[in-house]
């Protein structure tokens, strides 16, 4: 498949949204035919099975919660990736697979194994090329995020219905993800300001698709990606 794949991740208040905002615009100034998705959602079907799943107030069984993270991810994968991919373009997805190992496996302990055969199901072969985890301890990511959202945030606030030793457990997920396959993950500190992150995520990236033969300074496809969501 000739287009690249680059997913990011991050316990919540990572800053992950921002970066992966900044990627999109950053690649499209650079005449590169990008789509910018998210999970859950990012396809008309996936975002109907977001507004169950984040609407659920917790009351879905973790394994439950998996089946339809996958749900959402096959249709995903199959609406709005693999075309993208195959007219050429670059994915950038803010959440993707390692978001489900590390929430739904080391977070709410479902089965690895299941939780892996989940990701061989909805995903198969088209993985992504790169994956950038944000690390930061979910002690810090927690006061941005409430700074954030401040008081009106509170309610629907992760922290406060999880609690820090699930996000502690989150992040320790991610790394340990990242562990397994040096080649297609970097992990960043994202304790740091924005601009500082901004400036490894830029590097990842451009470093990665080089490895991949894309050229930043050319167009790599003016055939028309399908349309996100
Ligand atoms: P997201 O929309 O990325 O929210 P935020 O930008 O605030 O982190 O994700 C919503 C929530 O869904 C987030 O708490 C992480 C969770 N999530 C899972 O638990 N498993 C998954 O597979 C995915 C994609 C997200």
């Amino acid at each position: 498949m000739a287009g690249f794949f680059v997913s990011v991740e991050g316990v919540d208040g990572s800053g992950k949204s921002g970066m992966a905002r900044r990627l999109g615009d950053w690649l499209h100034e650079k005449s590169i035919a990008v789509v910018s998705t998210r999970e859950p959602g990012g396809s008309a079907g996936a975002e109907r099975i977001r507004e169950l799943l984040l609407g659920s107030g917790g009351i879905l069984d973790p394994l439950a919660e998996a089946l339809l993270f996958a749900a959402a991810r096959a249709d995903h994968v199959r609406k709005l990736i693999v075309p993208t991919l195959e007219a050429g373009g670059v994915v950038v997805s803010d959440r993707f697979s390692d978001s489900t190992i590390a929430y739904q496996g080391a977070g709410s302990t479902v089965d690895m194994a299941v939780i892996q055969q989940l990701q061989q199901i909805a995903v198969g072969e088209h993985r992504p090329d790169l994956v950038i985890v944000l690390d930061v301890d979910p002690a810090i990511s927690m006061e941005r995020a409430r700074k954030r959202n401040g008081d009106a945030g509170v309610k629907d606030d992760r922290f406060e219905v999880e609690g820090l030793a699930f996000h502690a457990r989150v992040r320790e997920g991610f790394l340990r993800q990242a562990a397994t396959d040096r080649s297609r993950y970097v992990v960043i500190d994202a304790s740091r300001t924005p601009d500082e992150v901004w400036g490894d995520v830029r590097r990842a990236v451009r470093d990665a698709l080089l490895k991949n033969g894309m050229e930043l300074t050319n167009s790599l496809s003016l055939a028309p990606l399908p349309s996100p969501r």
